[in-house]
C-alpha cells in the first residue's frame, strides 16, 4: 500500500493537470475509434462468412498426419479430389500405403511416409524430405491422434505421456518442420484437430481433453504470434476443428441420448466440414457447428446451471475397461 501511494503521488508531481486532460482526451478519441472499428469488422466478418467463396486448392501440396485411417484418410481423399497433391504421413505403413494407392487409382497425386509424428528428429528428417521430393506444404493438417478412454486413476504414465506427445507435442514438431518455409513463402495454413473434448470436459478422458485443449492454445498462440511479429502482413492462416464424436473406431462404448440430434458423425462429413472451413479461411469450427455457440453461452452461466444442460444431454464415453 505505502509503495502504491507513494508511486502515485510521484506520478501526480510529474504530470501536469494540462497533459492528463490531453492523455484523457486521446484514450477517449482511441476509444471512440475502437468501438467504431470493432464495429465495422464485425459485420465486415459476419457479411464474409456468408459471402467468402471455398478458395481453389489444386495447386496446393497438403500434409496430413494420420491418412491410413479415419478423418486423415477422408481428408486425404476428398483433397485429392479436389485436384490438391498429397502427403501422406502416420505411423502405420501398410494402411497408409493403401491411402496413397487408393488415391493413385483415382488419377490422384499422393506420396506416402511413414513417420512416427511423436519423434522429433524423424519429422526434421522426413520434412526436408518431402520439401525436396515433393515441394513446399503450403496446408499442413496436424490430424493423427489417439484416445484411451478411462478414468483418470486408471491411465497408466506412459497412456498419459502418449497421448500428450501425439495429440499435443507433435504439432509443435511439424510446425518446426513446415512454418519456417511458410514464413519464407508468407503463404500457408495450417489445421489442427483439436475435438469437442478440447473446449469441454467429459469423464473418461482427463488427459484427451488436456491434450485438445492445449491444441486450441497452442494455435491460438502461434496465430497471434505470426500476426503481430509481422505487423499484420503474415498470410499464413489458421483453423482449429472441435468435432464432435466421429465413427471412426476411436471412441469405443459411446454414449448418447438423443441420437436424433447427436448422433455419432460420419468422418466423410467432418472431412467435408474441415476442408470448407479451410478454403474458407475460418478461424475456429465446431462440427456439428451449433455445439460452439452452445458452448460460448452456456460459459457465460454458473457452472452448476450448466451441468443441468450438460446432463440433460447425457452423452459421452464410457470406459472402455
Ligand atoms: N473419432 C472421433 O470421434 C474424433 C472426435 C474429435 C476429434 N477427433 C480427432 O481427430 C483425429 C483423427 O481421429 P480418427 O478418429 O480419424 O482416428 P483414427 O484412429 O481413425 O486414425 C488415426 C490415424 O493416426 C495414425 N497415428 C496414430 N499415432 C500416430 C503417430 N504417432 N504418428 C503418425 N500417425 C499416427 C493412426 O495410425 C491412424 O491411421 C484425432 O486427432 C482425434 O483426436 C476424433
Amino acid at each position: 500500500m505505502e509503495h502504491s501511494s507513494s508511486s502515485s503521488n510521484r506520478n501526480n508531481d510529474q504530470v501536469s493537470p494540462v497533459a492528463s486532460l490531453y492523455n484523457g482526451i486521446i484514450i477517449v478519441i482511441d476509444l471512440i475509434f475502437l468501438f467504431i472499428k470493432f464495429w465495422f469488422r464485425t459485420f465486415v466478418e459476419l457479411y464474409e462468412s456468408f459471402t467468402t467463396k471455398e478458395r481453389d486448392v489444386s495447386n496446393d501440396i497438403i500434409l496430413i498426419t494420420g491418412t491410413g485411417h479415419g478423418i486423415g484418410k477422408e481428408l486425404a481423399l476428398q483433397y485429392s479430389a479436389l485436384g490438391a497433391t498429397i502427403v501422406c504421413w502416420d505411423i502405420n505403413e501398410q494402411l497408409n500405403l493403401e491411402t496413397v494407392k487408393l488415391i493413385k487409382s483415382k488419377g490422384g497425386k499422393a506420396h506416402g511416409y511413414t513417420v512416427d509424428v511423436t519423434n522429433r528428429e524423424k519429422v526434421l528428417e522426413t520434412g526436408n524430405k518431402v520439401l525436396t521430393e515433393v515441394g513446399d506444404i503450403t496446408i499442413l493438417i496436424n490430424n493423427a491422434g489417439i484416445m484411451p478412454q478411462h478414468e483418470m486413476l486408471k491411465h497408466t504414465e506412459g497412456e498419459i505421456r502418449k497421448v500428450f506427445e501425439i495429440n499435443t507435442i507433435a504439432h509443435c514438431w511439424m510446425f518446426q518442420a513446415f512454418l519456417p518455409k511458410m514464413i519464407e513463402n508468407n503463404k500457408g495454413h495450417i489445421v489442427a484437430l483439436s475435438s469437442i473434448a478440447g473446449i469441454v470436459g467429459f469423464k473418461n478422458l482427463v488427459p484427451y481433453c488436456g491434450s485438445k485443449f492445449a491444441v486450441r492454445g497452442m494455435m491460438e498462440a502461434l496465430a497471434e504470434e505470426m500476426r503481430l511479429y509481422s505487423n499484420g502482413t503474415s498470410k499464413i492462416q489458421f483453423t482449429t476443428v472441435y468435432p464432435y464424436m466421429v465413427d471412426t473406431g476411436l471412441c469405443k462404448r459411446v454414449k448418447i441420448r438423443f441420437e436424433n440430434f447427436l448422433r455419432l458423425l460420419k468422418p466423410a462429413e467432418v472431412a467435408a466440414g474441415i476442408i470448407s472451413a479451410q478454403r474458407r479461411g475460418i478461424s475456429e469450427l465446431t462440427v456439428p457447428r451449433y455445439m460452439f455457440f452452445l458452448n460460448s453461452f452456456l460459459r457465460n452461466f454458473p457452472a452448476a446451471s450448466s451441468l443441468l444442460v450438460r446432463d440433460f444431454f447425457d452423452s459421452g464415453i464410457e470406459s472402455d475397461m
